[in-house]
C-alpha cells in the first residue's frame, strides 16, 4: 500500500490547477443508462472512485471509453443492460447507489445492493426508497439487495425529503425524467453538483427547474438523447487546496476556482485571516498575519459549510491561536482525523459531533493514518506545516478522491513524496 512523506518546510507559492467534481462526476456517469444515446463527460478526476463507478456500469451492459488520459469519458448504453449491481462493486463505494433511479426509470425494475457501513456512519438508503416508492415503485430489501419495481413505469409525485440528502435527490431527479407526469421533490438538496446534473440531463432532453433551490420540477419526457457536458469544477478540491497556503504562508491561486461554489468555506476562511481574491483565473489564497485566528465551524448542507472539508479546516484550526468549537452535523462519526492529528501534537478534545480545537504554535511530524478520504489528505495538510517528517499511511482513500495530490502540492513548493508501497 502506498504511503506519502511530507516534510514541513517554508511557504508555498504558484498554480493549482483543481479536477472537475469527483461527486458530480459520480453523478453524471450513471445517467448514460437513462438514453440509448451516447453521453461523453468532459473535464472528468482521473481517480479511483470514477473507475469503480466504470467497472460497475460495464457490469450492467454499458460500453465506457477513457480518452485524454482519462479526461473525457464517452459511455453507450444502446445494448442489452442488466437491471442488477451486484454487492462486490457497489460494497467498494456508496455512489454506487446512484444507479438505482436510472435502472428503474429505464427498466421498470432493478435489483442494486446495500452499500453496507461506511467509516464515516451508517449511511442508510431509506430516505432514496420513500422517495422512489412515491413515485410508484415497490422496494422490498432481500439478502441485502434492495429489489425494486413499478407497474408499467415510474409516475409523477410531489415528495418531501426528510433530510436534504444529496444522493436521494440525484437518484429522484435522475428517475422523474422518464416517469410519467410531474414530480416535484422538495427539501431538495442544493449543493453545486445536483445543479451539473440537471444540466447535463436537460442537454438531454430533461424537463428540470428549480435545480440549486429547495424545490425541483421535474417533466417526465419518453425519451432522452445523448449530449456533451463538462464536469463542474470539485470545490472540496478547490477548498482543500485554497488551505495550503493558509498552513504555511506563500500565495496560491487555485485554477478554475469560483467563490460562488463555496461561499461559506470562504467566510470562515476570512474569519480565520485569510485573504481570498476571485480572479479571471481562478481564486487567490494568502495568510493575512503569521498566526491563524480561531473560528467556529457547523457542518450544514450547501449553501453551509461542507462536511468534506471539516477535517481539513480541523487541521488548521490546530495551530490557530485560540480554541474554536467544530459540530459535526451531516455524519455521525466524521472525526476520525482527530486522533491521528493529536499524535502530530495537536490538542482537540471530542465529545460526541463536537470537537474542541485549542490552538498549538507548532505540531510535529509523525507516521499517521488516513481512515477515510477527507481525513488523509487533512493529514497532508497538516504535514506540510509541521516539524519533521509526517508519513501517512494507507492513502488508497486519498486516492479516491485526489489526482495526483503529490504533484500538484511538489509543484508549488511543497517537499512531498509518494512511497510506493507492495
Ligand atoms: C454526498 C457526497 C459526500 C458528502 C455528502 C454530504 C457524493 C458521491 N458524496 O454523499 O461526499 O459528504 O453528500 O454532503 O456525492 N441519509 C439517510 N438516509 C438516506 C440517505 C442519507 O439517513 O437515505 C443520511 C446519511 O447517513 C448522512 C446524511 O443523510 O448522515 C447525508 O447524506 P447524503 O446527503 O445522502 O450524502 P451522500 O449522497 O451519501
Amino acid at each position: 500500500m502506498d504511503s506519502i512523506i511530507v516534510t514541513g518546510n517554508g511557504p508555498l507559492n504558484g498554480d493549482i490547477p483543481i479536477a472537475g467534481a469527483k461527486n458530480a462526476c459520480l453523478a453524471l456517469m450513471p445517467a448514460t443508462l437513462l438514453s440509448e444515446e451516447p453521453l461523453t463527460l468532459t473535464n472528468a478526476p482521473r481517480l479511483s472512485d470514477i473507475k469503480t463507478m466504470t467497472a460497475l456500469l460495464e457490469s450492467l451492459g454499458a460500453e465506457v471509453t477513457k480518452m485524454q488520459d482519462g479526461k473525457v469519458i464517452a459511455m453507450a448504453s444502446h445494448g442489452e443492460i442488466s437491471p442488477v449491481a451486484d454487492y462486490d462493486i457497489v460494497r467498494k463505494m456508496r455512489a454506487s447507489n446512484l444507479v438505482l433511479g436510472p435502472l428503474l426509470a429505464r427498466m421498470g425494475h432493478a435489483v442494486v445492493s446495500l452499500p453496507g457501513g461506511c467509516a464515516i456512519g451508517a449511511r442508510p438508503m431509506d430516505l432514496h426508497v420513500d422517495a422512489l416508492t412515491a413515485m410508484g415503485a415497490e422496494i422490498e430489501l432481500k439478502e441485502g439487495y434492495l429489489h425494486a419495481k413499478t407497474n408499467g413505469g415510474l409516475k409523477g409525485a410531489v415528495h418531501e425529503l426528510r433530510f436534504a440528502s444529496v444522493g436521494a435527490t440525484e437518484n429522484v431527479l435522475m428517475a422523474a425524467t422518464l416517469a410519467k407526469g410531474t414530480t416535484v421533490l422538495k427539501n431538495a438538496a442544493r449543493e453545486p453538483e445536483i445543479v451539473d446534473l440537471a444540466d447535463c440531463l436537460r442537454k438531454m432532453g430533461a424537463q428540470i427547474e428549480g435545480d440549486g433551490t429547495s424545490t425541483i420540477e421535474i417533466q417526465g419526457v419518453d425519451r432522452l438523447h445523448g449530449a456533451t457536458h463538462p464536469v463542474v469544477t470539485d470545490r472540496i478540491e478547490l477548498g482543500t487546496y485554497m488551505l495550503a497556503p493558509a498552513f504555511c504562508g506563500g500565495e496560491v491561486t487555485c485554477l478554475g476556482g469560483r467563490i460562488d461554489l463555496i461561499g461559506a468555506f470562504c467566510e470562515k476562511l476570512d474569519a480565520a485571516g485569510i485573504e481570498v481574491t476571485e480572479c479571471a483565473r481562478g481564486l487567490t489564497v494568502k495568510r493575512r498575519g503569521d498566526r491563524i485566528k480561531a473560528v467556529d465551524i457547523v457542518t450544514e448542507p450547501f449553501p453551509g459549510f461542507p462536511t468534506d472539508l471539516q477535517a481539513q479546516m480541523m487541521a488548521l484550526l490546530c495551530l490557530a491561536d485560540g480554541t474554536s468549537v467544530l459540530e459535526e452535523k451531516i455524519f455521525e462519526n466524521r472525526f476520525m482525523h482527530a486522533p491521528e492529528l493529536v499524535r502530530m501534537g495537536a490538542n482537540i478534545d471530542v465529545q460526541g459531533g463536537v470537537a474542541t480545537v485549542h490552538g498549538v504554535e507548532k505540531m510535529k511530524g509523525a507516521p499517521v493514518m488516513a481512515t477515510d478520504l477527507r481525513a488523509s489528505v487533512s493529514l497532508i495538510l497538516a504535514g506540510l506545516a509541521a516539524e519533521g517528517e509526517t508519513i501517512v499511511n494507507r492513502v488508497y482513500h486519498l486516492d479516491r478522491g485526489y489526482e495526483r495530490v503529490e504533484e500538484k502540492l511538489g509543484n508549488v513548493g511543497a517537499k512531498i513524496e509518494r512511497i510506493t508501497g507492495q
